[in-house]
């Protein structure tokens, strides 16, 4: 064989390889509450947050958690080829002296879409202002033409204001709603938030409104920089938290936490056959002991992804004394019989 035919089957064989090496590392992961170290030697520390598949690469956004949740306000980036050797790219939030994201803000569960008409990606972030608690409620976007970022702040603000959902119909928005009309006119909380993607290129935003009653799907215009004004109440009055929403087989599931801040609780399923409703709880997608499935292994959902037809459900375990070293929770989803998804936290 020429030297030239050598290298051309060693070029040949390493790509063949590739893929055998990406996807073989799952279980490492799987089931057991971890930790897990970058290129740097230090700890992913990337919480609330998501794990996209942009141009050939895994990329992982997510809280850069200190000790307290407003010691710090940035979102870290980190990508990967396999899942496994992440390497940090950089504080990636950006302000400028204008903005209202400064330091001692709040900023969680940061999730990015791509927007294909814009050729911007797109990170949306619950945003609280500095000194105010968590009374700001706001939703809040940044933007970047590369996914390494830097994503640079945009605005953030209340969702839907004087608006009325699609479903309005009187017994939706009597129960439990006092809080819907008490925020008409400055616009609805938006606490934990996830978005959603769906196959059509529409996208829309997922969060815990009314005072973590009620959850709200909202619908983001054609360049993700607003809202259209479509929008539903998901389960008015029962304090839905972490909303996760994804699709299978052309059903809809969202699995959320409720409603006890740092501490774990049970996870809730809700399924759909159309994003917009009406929505259906059909229970706790946890099976195994009591104990995990009253606190969902100690954790609280933070978003799923899927690679190689498989849907994992990633969590953070919390840990309310330092957030920074709260755990992480990979958990495969199987489904049930009925077409439910579930996890006992083994493969
Ligand atoms: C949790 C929520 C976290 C954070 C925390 C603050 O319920 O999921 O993202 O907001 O409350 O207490």
């Amino acid at each position: 064989m020429k030297r030239n035919e050598i290298i051309f089957r060693l070029f040949i064989a390493f790509f063949l390889f590739l893929p055998i090496r990406a996807f073989s590392i799952d279980p490492v992961y799987f089931g057991k509450p971890l930790l897990i170290k970058d290129d740097r030697n230090d700890y992913v520390n990337a919480h609330g947050g998501d794990i996209k598949y942009f141009n050939s690469f895994f990329y992982w956004y997510g809280e850069d958690k200190g000790v307290h949740a407003a010691s710090k306000n940035g979102v870290n980036i980190y990508k990967s080829r396999d899942l496994h050797t992440w390497h940090f790219i950089r504080q990636g939030l950006v302000s400028n002296n204008y903005s209202d994201l400064k330091k001692g803000s709040i900023v969680e569960r940061p999730k990015v879409i791509y927007n294909k008409l814009t050729k911007k990606y797109v990170m949306f972030f619950h945003f609280e202002k500095a000194g105010a608690g968590y009374s700001s409620a706001l939703i809040a976007f940044a933007t970047s033409s590369n996914p390494d970022g830097p994503f640079n702040y945009v605005r953030s603000f209340r969702l839907n204001r004087g608006e009325y959902p699609l479903n309005a119909e009187a017994s939706h928005l009597n129960n439990n709603g006092n809080n819907f009309f008490r925020d008409l006119s400055s616009g609805q909380m938006s606490r934990d938030m996830t978005v959603f993607e769906d196959d059509d290129g529409s996208a829309y935003i997922l969060s815990s409104s009314e005072g973590n009653k009620t959850l709200i799907l909202s619908e983001l215009n054609n360049s993700f920089t607003g809202l259209t004004k479509k929008f539903i109440r998901i389960a008015p009055g029962e304090y839905n938290e972490a909303p996760v929403l994804f699709k299978s087989k052309g059903e809809y599931f969202i699995i959320c936490s409720g409603s006890s801040g740092w501490r774990p609780n049970a996870a809730r399923l809700y399924k759909s056959i159309s994003v917009w409703g009406p929505w259906e709880y059909v229970g706790n997608p946890i099976r195994s002991s009591v104990t995990n499935m009253k606190n969902t292994f100690g954790g609280q959902g933070a978003f799923q992804f899927s690679y190689n037809n498989r849907n994992i459900f990633v969590l953070d375990i919390w840990n309310d004394k330092n957030l920074s070293t709260s755990n992480y929770l990979f958990l495969p989803i199987k489904w049930d019989k009925n077409g439910l998804p579930f996890s006992n936290n083994t493969e």
